[in-house]
């Protein structure tokens, strides 16, 4: 009998598969067109060293019969409809106590409705993110389980032992794993993070920051590039160097790795022949708009979303680069001094990126009943996800000691970090907005910090403009606790509103 089954053959089920396989676990394979579970195992047969614990049905009820009881059904169809009908299909043959995981990239709602009415059939399920695209689905990627801890303990070993480990000690992700011989030893990237669908949530925050995250390191690429006059190498060579430092992660790796690749169909190097329009699947918005429903000041996040919608619109701006006014990018004096600056700029963008996913998470545990641990989060984002990155050590400690922490920018690592980077932030940015380049994430971010940091604000005109046009009322500085109108148009009186 198999220990788990995997339904949904896609790049991510067969690598989960075989990830599954390489740990040693029969497992049952269902995909819609069978034709398709034939070719991944005839492939299997030629390349896997563990394909034999893989067997493939080509109906779904014998699919499911072939799983030992209670089941465990991993689910990787596409998110939506196709995750809601798979469900349906598959319900007349699960039994009470079965456990069924979705781990697409579902939106957290579907997750919440769809626990509930599997509950209602005494059916457990689990709405899984999982992180790392395909290498990280076939060596280990992170999983964020969300779901009945129930439920988790059904699936807790398995999960534990496919999904990326980081050494216990220093907190950097292990490598090495290849087929047939998988990583063991290591704290694995694994855990339940919530009831319901608050795994889907914090994999949507994860994504959210993805975005942050990559739109700041493109900025700071154009800003290497054009104002410091950096060629691909040395740019590589810049990425590189960040990569041995606080910036280490997997997204300044592969920028490295980008830059330095010629151009398979002729002279030159490959980023400069790839289309500058952003494409997005969704989950970036999911992200920013839960920011925007839950009243989180996630600028950078929206930033980002909103600069690949614009870097979508190319004949538009092909027209407008033609018509509007600009100045001409000019060149800074000390190239080296200068990529110091950007990576000043960088981190401390990336400070607040992290700082406006987590308080999307805090704001989201009370309006959803969830209890994150922060710490648990940034630890299993550590390894086999795309955010993976150094720093996310300093964000686990920061958490440890202070779980209540209620901002990132006040932990004391980043209040030093931002205490010594932020004249170069600034730096940054003026001297980006003064040669015409447009830098929204990096902006966005400098602008979340000073607010947050700012003891007053100019929302007392807005309180005063409402109170003008709409006698909003507002509250007196001089007198706390009561809220005042003031008859702006006769300019007498201002009255005490109950
Ligand atoms: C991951 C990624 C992945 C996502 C891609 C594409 O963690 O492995 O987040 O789930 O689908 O990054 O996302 P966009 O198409 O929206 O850029």
């Amino acid at each position: 009998m198999a220990e788990i089954g995997v339904l949904g053959l896609g790049v991510m089920g067969r690598n989960l598969s075989l990830n599954l396989a390489d740990h040693g676990y029969r497992t049952a394979l269902y995909n819609r067109h069978y034709h398709v579970t034939e070719a991944f195992l005839r492939r299997c047969r030629e390349q896997e060293p563990s394909w034999r614990r893989l067997q493939g049905f080509r109906e779904m009820e014998d699919f499911v019969d072939a799983i030992e009881r209670p089941r465990r059904i991993v689910l990787l169809v596409k998110a939506g409809e196709a995750t809601d009908l798979t469900i349906e299909n598959l319900l007349p043959f699960l039994d009470p106590g079965d456990v069924v995981i979705d781990c697409g990239n579902a939106h957290w709602l579907d997750t919440i409705r769809r626990e509930r009415e599997l509950r209602r059939r005494e059916l457990l399920f689990i709405g899984c993110g999982i992180s790392g695209g395909e290498s990280g689905a076939r060596f280990g990627p992170s999983l964020m389980a969300g779901g009945s801890r129930e439920a988790w303990e059904r699936i807790e070993a398995i999960w534990r032992d496919i999904a990326a480990k980081v050494d216990p000690e220093t907190g950097e992700p292990i490598e090495g794993a290849a087929p047939g011989r998988p990583v063991s030893g290591g704290e694995p990237c694994a855990a339940l993070v919530g009831e319901n669908g608050a795994g889907h949530y914090v994999k949507t925050v994860h994504n959210g920051i993805e975005y942050i995250d990559m739109q700041l390191i493109a900025e700071s690429y154009w800003l290497l590039k054009h104002l410091g006059g950096f060629s691909n190498p040395e740019l590589a060579e810049i990425y590189s160097r960040w990569n041995e430092g606080e910036l280490a992660s997997y997204l300044i790796a592969i920028t490295a790795r980008i830059l330095s690749q010629p151009d398979p169909r002729g002279d030159g190097y490959l980023i400069d022949r790839i289309l500058d329009r952003a494409g997005q699947k969704g989950t970036g918005k999911w992200a920013a708009d839960s920011a925007l429903a839950l009243g989180v000041p996630a600028n950078a996040l929206a930033e980002a979303v909103f600069a690949r919608y614009l870097s979508s619109r190319k004949d538009e701006r092909l027209q407008a680069s033609r018509r509007l006014a600009s100045v001409p990018v000019g060149r800074v004096d000390d190239p080296p001094g200068w990529s110091e600056q950007v990576r000043h700029a960088l981190y401390c963008a990336k400070i607040c990126a992290y700082a406006q996913g987590f308080q999307l998470l805090r704001a989201a545990q009370q309006e959803y009943g969830w209890r994150f641990d922060f710490a648990a989060i940034a630890r299993i984002w550590r390894g086999g996800c795309i955010i993976r990155a150094r720093f996310l050590n300093l964000i686990a400690s920061a958490y440890q000691r202070k779980p209540d922490l209620a901002n990132l920018l006040l932990a004391d690592d980043f209040q030093s970090a931002l205490h010594q980077g932020h004249p170069a932030w600034r730096q940054t940015v003026a001297t980006a907005v003064l040669n015409g380049m447009a830098v929204p994430a990096m902006s966005a971010a400098l602008a979340y910090y000073d607010g947050y940091r700012s003891e007053r604000l100019p929302a007392n005109l807005i309180q005063a403009q409402r109170d003008f046009f709409g006698a909003h009322t507002y509250e007196r500085t001089d007198q706390p606790g009561r809220r005042f109108h003031f008859d702006w148009v006769g300019g007498k009186r201002e009255t005490v509103v109950e």
